[in-house]
């Protein structure tokens, strides 16, 4: 078998073998709302401070704002390059509205223009995010 028939084959076997060592990215994205059960059980380690909320606001400006815009409202330049980008001022959250659920998605991505931002953020600095993000909602 050549090696890329192979990976596609521990691929599929991942997939069906359940839920609970499939990646975020591998998992199924309905456009309504829906849960990642998983996703939500992590827990947020780091407390919500004016300092932890900055260190996000620093990371949103530099990696997050082009798309999502400078108030969160989805509106930033790139934001029309593809996807529908979420509005993060109101109280709906696509992928779930646990701290876990957001860190997952910055993390691991769910999509071509949501990309996962693993290799780019610490864990630290993604949950600052996850801090910044929910003083964005009005
Ligand atoms: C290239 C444009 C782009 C960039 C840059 C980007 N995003 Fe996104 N983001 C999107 C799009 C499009 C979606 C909707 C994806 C989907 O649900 O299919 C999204 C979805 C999300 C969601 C899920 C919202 C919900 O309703 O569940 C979160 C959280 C998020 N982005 C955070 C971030 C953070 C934090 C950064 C920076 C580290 C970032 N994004 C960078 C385009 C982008």
């Amino acid at each position: 078998m050549r090696q890329h028939s192979v990976r596609l084959l521990a691929l599929m076997i991942a997939v069906a073998s359940g839920a609970a060592v499939t990646p975020l990215a591998l998992q199924s994205h309905p456009p309504e709302p829906h849960r990642h059960a998983e996703a939500q059980a992590l827990e947020n380690p780091m407390e919500a401070t004016a300092e932890s909320t900055a260190t996000g606001r620093q990371r949103y400006v530099f990696m997050c704002r082009s798309c999502h815009g400078n108030t969160g409202l989805g509106d930033g330049d790139n934001a029309h390059a593809g996807g529908d980008v979420p509005d993060f001022t109101d109280d709906s959250w696509v992928h779930g509205p646990s701290d876990g659920e957001i860190f997952t998605v910055i993390k691991e991505g769910v999509s071509a223009d949501m990309q996962p931002y693993a290799d780019r953020i610490t864990d630290e600095d993604i949950w600052h995010l996850v801090n910044y993000l929910k003083t964005l909602q009005r």
